[in-house]
């Protein structure tokens, strides 16, 4: 493991060079690659920011010191996608699952009823754990979402909840239509538009919907994004999951920050991304949960848009809050390679939350960072279901 060889001072302003890096990953593409790579390099953290990077020869004096013993150092993941306030686990739809029984989204109704049942201190419980389960796989930033509630009262729960862990909060009142409301759809996309976006609103940034037949269609996805635009939140939304749709397309007409999952696209789709500021963030630990068909991260690629991978974290269709799987998923199933598996994961994950202080390590940017027990990045693909992650760093402090 690294070791500080000299002492700690105040963490708020003191300086750390981590040295005798094998391999940097900046995401700084004015360094030649997507993924700015420096060999034999060194990172130079003063308080929460990154102040410089480079060849280690050429490192300015700090306060303190670590040696990361040649091993590879990476930006910490964006998880730009998960669903981590919720209640209960789906253990026997997973089951009837691998047994060949379909996937639908009509087992998010069991994480309704326990959710809605739990107390805040279940929830914020759980939160916790899931958050510290990323943690030790590398996330230091994570976007997460209500949708299990589908009450004004649990959607704004589950939203406070999930606010007191992290800026990137997304109001999904609009993930299935409530059970309640099951004969009248129109009174749920009402409400999720009217008193429920009131008491949502000041707790998020994004508003999502889940755009999917038995879910909303693209004129209710349409009208719910819109209500929350003019709220001031940005959309993002649930597309293209289980089948081809109107939810890409509604993305890009929206100028929304991300489509996610874009599993069934048609050439029009891809198209559309390519010509949008939108990116496509694909969520491999849903199609591997729910053995569907991969997403072709490929084709999006070499059309040219911005792609994300990101865990999906939830207790139906993806229960993995690790980065590093999903990596491994997508470089052996989805055409990507491992530099652009890496860099979706981090810078990725950054352009689908619309940040450029994260998922970078550059001068100014936040120092989030990952160590790896291993020489390269391309070992997150190449050893799968190995936990290489051995020191992460938030804002400039060491948490693990
Ligand atoms: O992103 N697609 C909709 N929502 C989740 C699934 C939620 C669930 O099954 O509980 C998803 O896959
Ligand atoms: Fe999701």
């Amino acid at each position: 493991n690294a070791t500080t060889v000299s002492p700690a001072h105040s963490a708020s302003t003191a300086s750390t060079l981590i040295t005798n890096i094998a391999a940097l990953v900046t995401n700084d593409p004015s360094l030649g690659s997507p993924l700015g790579l420096v060999q034999d390099a060194a990172v130079v953290i003063e308080g929460d920011r990154i102040a410089w990077t480079g060849d280690q020869s050429k490192a300015p004096a700090t306060d303190n010191r670590v040696d990361a013993g040649g091993r590879a150092v990476l930006p910490g993941f964006v998880d730009s996608h998960s669903h981590l306030v919720f209640a209960g686990d789906r253990t026997q739809e997973f089951n009837a699952r691998m047994s060949g029984r379909p996937y639908s989204a009509g087992g998010i109704r069991t994480t309704v009823a326990a959710t809605r049942a739990a107390t805040d201190e279940e929830l914020e419980a759980n939160v916790t754990r899931y958050l510290a389960e990323a943690l030790r796989q590398g996330t230091t930033t994570f976007e997460t979402k209500s949708g299990y509630g589908l009450t004004v009262e649990d959607e704004a729960r589950a939203l406070r909840v999930a606010a007191a862990h992290t800026d990137e909060v997304t109001y999904l009142g609009a993930h299935i239509v409530a059970p309640e409301f099951a004969e009248d759809p129109a009174a749920y996309v009402a409400l999720v538009t009217g008193e429920m976006l009131d008491a949502c609103a000041p707790h998020a940034r994004w508003i999502d919907v889940f755009c999917e037949q038995g879910a909303f269609d693209g004129d209710q996805a349409r009208a719910i994004l819109t209500a929350g635009r003019e709220r001031g939140l940005h959309p993002r939304i649930h597309a293209n999951q289980l089948s081809y749709g109107p939810g890409v397309r509604l993305a890009v007409e929206l100028d929304a920050a991300s489509a996610d999952h874009c599993t069934h696209l048609t050439d029009e789709d891809v198209d559309a991304l390519a010509n949008s500021r939108t990116v496509a963030t694909l969520l491999p630990g849903a199609e591997f949960s729910t053995r569907a068909e991969w997403p072709d991260a490929r084709r999006l690629l070499d059309a040219g848009v911005t792609v994300a991978l990101s865990t999906d974290c939830n207790p139906g269709s993806s229960f993995t809050s690790s980065v590093p799987f999903c990596i491994a998923l997508a470089v052996r199933d989805m055409g990507m390679t491992p530099d652009e598996a890496v860099w979706s994961a981090t810078a990725g994950g950054a352009a689908a939350l619309r940040r450029t202080d994260i998922g970078r390590l550059t001068p100014g940017a936040y120092a989030d960072l990952m160590l790896l027990d291993a020489p390269s990045h391309v070992h997150l693909a190449y050893r799968p279901g190995v936990p290489l992650v051995t020191g992460v760093w938030r804002r400039g402090e060491r948490v693990l």
